[in-house]
């Protein structure tokens, strides 16, 4: 039954900020997926016999990816694999399934919020029995491997019905197809004051979601309006399509612009959220209120004992390095520890593991808690929802006291995307032998306080991640962070995040590009973003 394959190598396998990214059309070469699915168990030890959690966001090429998954794990000897019903299962759910069962592990097919469909983007992910992402140390291990695999193990057998619940023989191994809501909806039932949610909605709260067409559609259903009671309607896409309705699964403010317009119209509902592709992001809209995420994090973090599963307060805050230091103030008055990490979840697991914090958060809509090891969308939505009925008040009045109580982080990200690799690797090499020029340096009304390409020393296990991002810090706090995407699949994608600060809530601008209209002029003359990229403009604003 198991056969021994003979294949040779693809020298593109590396694994980037979240997986195996490229175009669904690489995916589809023969023995792609085969070699990289063993080169990752090539990779693991004691797996024998144990259990693997598989599932992705439902896009195309997704249900033919598990079928040789399950090929694979079968006849490399994992003893159990769990299945979402028709191969899906947010990555959240798939990071509490890990944990819930004991697993070895889990595969996650995704390209989180790129796009789906024949043209689009496909990805695979390995993360570990903690439920989250491998760390690099196996990432690097698994593309050294896939650039010498000769050959791979498959079981011959027919598809698995994918749709039907139940359990099935295959090969050795039992694989189990499981609903993909309930362990995780139980995981969100101890951790949020669901009858006081289900008050609020009765009182007449009222709220529209996005799922975008993606994996979150049946989690945010069976939530929202099962459990909760939201009305019928305030989900909207709930059906996970694998082209997503043509539509760019990425909760941001290009597409998820009529999200935002409706939020700051005459009929706005109480909330406007969204989650990506996969589940693992957030929007969080007030009516007329924009949430930025790097806010979100640290209103969530300054708020969140008034949830039953963190009563007992948080142990720390970590947040990514391009992520603004809102959080770090909330941090500083509770008086816990912030941590700084490079870009990427996996960044958060050992803090998490080892309990030295509680709430993680990323620029990019990625929020979460040691409740699982990836960023989780829905579990945002819900902290939100039980904090505005714990306070009583809506989105925008929290956000306002947050902003007079700490002082408000002007944020923005500017994305130039698909540009040229050779210049956009040209222009962060220019801006590293800026560095030593700029401390000292005036701008404005700005002295540089420090320059460095930063660098991160991972205080649980000593391990070192280098050239993680241009940073140039204001002696005011303000920032421009230049780093190149690790998740994009044509050309490069350079991204600029812009941060300043204001404490007295008698000056806040309410307009965030206003405020750091003078930043952003610097960060394109800091950079030579014209001369490197031809571009005089971002494709994207955040
Ligand atoms: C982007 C985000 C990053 C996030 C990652 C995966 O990575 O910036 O915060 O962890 O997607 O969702 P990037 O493309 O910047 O490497
Ligand atoms: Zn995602």
């Amino acid at each position: 039954m198991t056969r021994i394959v003979a294949t040779t190598p693809f020298p593109d396998q590396r694994p980037g900020t979240s997986g195996l990214r490229k175009k669904v059309s690489v995916f589809q070469t023969p023995n792609y997926v085969e070699n990289f699915v063993q080169s990752v168990f090539d990779c693991l030890e004691g797996f024998q016999g144990q259990t693997l959690v598989v599932g992705g966001d439902g896009r195309y090429h997704n249900r033919e990816a598990i079928q040789a998954i399950l090929r694979i794990a079968a006849a490399n000897g994992f003893g159990r694999v769990l299945v979402g019903r028709g191969g899906v299962l947010s990555t959240p759910a798939v990071s509490a399934l890990i944990r819930s069962t004991g697993a070895f592990g889990g595969i996650i097919l995704s390209a989180s919020h790129n796009p789906g469909g024949p043209h689009g983007d496909f990805g695979i992910k390995y993360n570990i029995g903690n439920g989250g992402p491998a760390p690099e140390k196996i990432t690097e291990a698994v593309f050294a491997r896939s650039k010498v695999i000769d050959r791979y193990k498959i079981v011959d057998a027919p598809d698995i019905d994918l749709d039907r619940l139940g359990t099935v023989k295959l090969g050795d191994a039992s694989v189990e197809i499981v609903d993909c809501v309930a362990n995780y909806q139980a995981l969100m039932e101890t951790l949020f004051d669901f009858a006081r949610i289900r008050k609020l909605f009765a009182g007449g709260f009222t709220m529209r979601f996005d799922a975008m067409s993606a994996a979150t559609g049946p989690y945010a259903k069976a939530i929202l309006e099962g459990a909760l009671g939201a009305a019928p309607g305030t989900v909207i896409n709930g059906e996970p399509l694998p082209d997503f309705g043509g539509h760019h699964p990425d909760p941001n403010l290009v597409h998820a612009k009529h999200l935002y317009d409706l939020a700051m119209g005459p009929s706005a509902p109480d909330l406007c959220a969204a989650s990506d592709g996969d589940g693992d992001r957030n929007l969080i809209i007030g009516r007329q209120a924009f949430v930025t995420p790097s806010d979100s994090l640290a209103i969530l973090a300054a708020n969140a004992h008034l949830a039953p599963g963190y009563r007992k307060g948080i142990a720390g805050i970590a947040r990514s390095m391009p992520t603004s230091a809102a959080a770090d103030r909330v941090a500083a008055k509770l008086g816990i520890p912030v941590f700084e990490t490079p870009t990427g979840w996996k960044f958060f697991g050992n803090l998490l593991d080892a309990g030295m914090v509680t709430i993680c958060g990323e620029e990019s809509a990625g929020t979460g808690s040691n409740h699982v090891r990836e960023k989780d969308g829905l579990w945002a939505v819900l902290l939100w929802l039980d904090i505005i009925a714990a306070r009583g008040q809506g989105v925008k009045a929290i956000q306002d006291e947050h902003w007079a109580a700490y002082g408000r982080n002007y944020y923005t990200r500017h994305d130039y995307e698909e540009v040229d690799a050779d210049g956009a690797n040209a222009l962060v090499e220019g801006l590293r032998r800026l560095i030593p020029s700029l401390p000292g340096r005036r701008f404005g009304s700005r002295d540089v306080a420090r320059a460095d390409d930063f660098s991160y020393r991972d205080p649980v296990d000593d391990s070192e991640a280098t050239r993680q991002g241009i940073r140039v810090i204001f002696s005011d706090g303000a920032r421009i962070v230049y780093r190149l995407s690790g998740t994009g699949t044509a050309g490069a994608t350079l991204r600029v995040y812009i941060e300043s600060f204001e404490g007295d809530v008698a000056r806040q601008h309410a307009d965030t590009q206003a405020a750091l209209a003078d930043l952003v002029t610097l960060s394109h003359a800091l950079g030579e973003i014209e001369r490197y990229t031809g571009r005089d403009q971002p494709t994207v604003i955040t």
